[in-house]
């Protein structure tokens, strides 16, 4: 995994993308609704320059819609313009292009100056892997074209897809590389799935992801696995393994002897997190 973290690929990966920036108007940055700040490489600004961009926050469907709505209007008073979409289902989608001519506004009005009539809109996608972004650009070109799973140093021929009349989209995204010298970022890209389970061990992710319910949302305990007595503080690690071994007997995740295997109870936990059966769960809070 993770050849992405290599210099040489992150330095690909970056060539590529500012090959395609040259053919496009406006850069759809794609960004896990979830995690807003820990799924956006840290040098995103720096590699889009003054690029017009759209911040899509995907995954909604799974977020807090509080807190996206929060992170929605952070965006916005730096100036960024940033929606809600769902790729898989396809919520939101439908505003991407509006929201894109407004972007262009400036342009077309530069062009009409020269006497030049519009053309669709030139866009990419760009994004860390698994945020969604081979199942966004099949969303737009409405059928199956991108292959999910790309990686920074294969290359392939890139075309157009028209979506619609007024937009065409490049049907390879850039692909950025997450950054995680911060453990807390680490673990909630490793939580929501961001990044694969054999980086970090799936206990210290699932202990990380236990206490950030217990400050954020303690309701799951009751709601999910019929846990009423929590405890009552969360940065004590002894509490915090027990709760853990609670969610463990109730899921039956028991070795021979009684003793909870809390590696299974672990993989309970975030299976539950990932596929939403904790409900709508934000990791980034503002
Ligand atoms: P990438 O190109 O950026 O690497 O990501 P990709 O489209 O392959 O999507 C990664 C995973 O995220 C896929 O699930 C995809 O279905 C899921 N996904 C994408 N957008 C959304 C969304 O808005 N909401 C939800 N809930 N999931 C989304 P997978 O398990 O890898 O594959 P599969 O189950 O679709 O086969």
């Amino acid at each position: 995994m993770s050849i992405q973290w290599f210099p040489g690929h992150m330095t690909r990966a970056r060539r590529q993308i500012e090959e395609k920036l040259k053919l496009i108007d406006v850069a759809i940055e794609l960004l896990d609704a979830r995690l807003p700040v820990s799924s956006r490489n840290p040098m995103v600004n720096d590699i889009l320059g003054n690029k017009p961009r759209l911040v899509l926050l995907n995954k909604s469907d799974l977020a807090d819609p509080a807190v996206t709505e929060r992170w929605v209007k952070l965006l916005a008073a730096d100036d960024i313009s940033a929606l809600p979409i769902d790729a898989a289902s396809g919520t939101g989608v439908n505003a991407i292009l509006p929201r894109c001519r407004e972007l262009m506004a400036p342009k077309f009005e530069a062009w009409a100056r020269k006497g030049m009539s519009p053309r669709a809109i030139r866009t990419l996608i760009v994004g860390i892997p698994n945020v969604g972004k081979s199942t966004l650009i099949n969303r737009l070109a409405g059928r199956s074209v991108a292959a999910t799973g790309d990686r920074p140093g294969v290359t392939k021929g890139q075309q157009w897809i028209k979506v619609g009349a007024d937009m065409d989209l490049l049907d390879t995204p850039g692909i950025l590389w997450p950054k995680f010298d911060d453990a807390k970022v680490g673990y909630r890209l490793a939580a929501t799935g961001a990044i694969r389970d054999e980086i970090l061990h799936s206990e210290d992710v699932a202990f990380y992801l236990v206490k950030h319910l217990l400050t954020h949302y303690p309701g799951v305990f009751s709601e999910r696995y019929g846990i009423d007595e929590l405890p009552d503080d969360a940065e004590d690690p002894q509490q915090v393994v027990a709760l853990m071994e609670a969610v463990g007997r109730r899921r039956g995740c028991v070795m021979s002897g009684g003793k909870i295997d809390i590696s299974k109870a672990s993989d309970v936990l975030l299976r539950d997190l990932r596929t939403g059966k904790l409900g709508r769960i934000s990791m980034d809070i503002p």
